[in-house]
């Protein structure tokens, strides 16, 4: 039997690995661990590659969101607009900033942010809304901005899962006033330890982003503000330069395969293929398919040597965590129906197109044994890329 892992740290590792062991050696032999050369060249590398005008690293996604809050000047009182389709962190970090987040629903086809539904969130305490560019595909972020605009709120983008995305040509990164991307070991740039970034355009907000994850302090034991200790580490930053070489290549290996899957699952009843939407260059950090008896397809693809996953189980709204919010079961249906039915599937640059076949065959076995139908929704569309 076969075993595929859902990512694959190992096999990106391999080509890379005298590379990397020498950038290591080389960091530990100067000691200059923190805010050094390895970190200084990424900020640079990392905006070059969003088209952006500064990169500020530090300690992790969730962190490069809090501050990227806290540079937009959000602060206790203040509403976070955002989605409860997406990983805690997002709303960990509006909750760090004393925020409140507001969620909106997603959408049938993408599971992104639902644009039609800002405006009916918005209230006079709203300050910033934070779409999410969920699975590596970029919400539509001309109609953000425009609701942005309109009410005066600044847009932060969620850009973690995301690296390379590009909505009508941007890069996520340049879609609105800053955005945050996590370093997480299995994200599309991941690190070898905990790693993030904030991009943005501005001058002023970069400027707050540097003072706030290094203690409010340009000048050692001088502090202008009240921030704290997120500073990207030179080892891991060393790594990162390594490894962003690499990135817009394994981004194509990944659409690649994602039409792959599309090709292979195409019209197999009791299956829902993601959908590139039209302005979108999704680079699929995810892909995620949505299926009849979800649970019994994780376990059976389990069964067969194929480790699948399920992001995210539960919407933020209903977590236990977010109770105090007030949330109920049946406020954001959308949100809801598309939980209990996503899988992701295997998806890494290293996976085969005969991996991609013995997944795909897997699945078919399971839905020949059964009479299935589609997941019910007039609103879900019939999948594949849309031209
Ligand atoms: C959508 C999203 N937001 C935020 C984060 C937080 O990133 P980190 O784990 O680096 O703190 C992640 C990743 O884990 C994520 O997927």
């Amino acid at each position: 039997m076969k075993n595929i892992p859902l990512v694959d740290l190992r096999g990106q590792y391999a080509p890379l690995q005298e590379e990397v062991k020498e950038a290591i050696a080389g960091v530990l032999d100067g000691m200059n661990l923190f805010l050094g050369e390895n970190v200084f060249q990424l900020e640079r590398d990392f905006a070059a590659f969003c088209n952006a005008k500064h990169a500020v690293g530090v300690g992790s996604g969730t962190d490069a969101l809090y501050l990227g809050l806290r540079a937009l000047g959000v602060g206790p009182g203040d509403e976070v607009i955002t989605v409860p389709n997406t990983f805690i962190a997002t709303v960990s970090a509006i909750n760090m900033a004393g925020a409140k987040p507001v969620f909106v629903d997603i959408d049938p086809d993408t599971y992104l942010m639902d644009t039609s539904k800002i405006a009916a969130a918005i209230t006079e305490r709203s300050r910033v809304l934070l779409p999410v560019h969920l699975y590596g595909q970029p919400v539509a972020m001309d109609r953000v901005r425009m609701q942005a605009e309109e009410h005066g709120l600044a847009v932060l983008e969620d850009a973690c899962q995301a690296h390379g995305a590009e909505y009508r040509g941007a890069r996520t990164g340049t879609l609105g006033d800053a955005a945050a991307y996590s370093f997480y070991y299995s994200k599309n740039l991941g690190a070898y330890g905990e790693g993030g970034i904030a991009v943005t355009d501005s001058r002023d907000i970069a400027t707050q982003l540097q003072l706030l994850r290094n203690h409010g302090s340009s000048t050692r034991y001088y502090h202008s503000v009240l921030g704290m200790n997120s500073r990207l580490d030179e080892l891991q930053a060393a790594v990162l330069r390594i490894k962003l070489r690499h990135l817009e290549q394994w981004n194509e290996a990944r659409r690649a395969l994602a039409g792959e899957y599309n090709r292979r699952l195409a019209g197999l009843p009791g299956v829902v293929t993601p959908i590139e939407a039209p302005d979108a260059r999704h680079v699929y950090h995810l892909y995620v398919i949505r299926a009849q008896a979800r649970d019994e397809l994780l376990e059976w693809l389990k069964g067969h040597g194929v480790q699948a996953g399920i992001h995210y189980p539960v919407p933020i709204h209903l977590q236990e965590a977010c109770r105090e919010l007030g949330y109920e079961d049946g406020d954001f249906p959308v949100a809801e129906k598309v939980a209990d039915e996503i899988i992701s599937l295997p998806i890494y640059p290293e996976l085969t197109t005969t991996d991609v076949d013995y997944v795909c065959q897997t699945i078919g076995d399971f839905f020949s044994d059964r009479r299935t139908e589609r997941p019910a929704a007039a609103t879900v569309s019939e999948g594949g890329t849309r031209e």
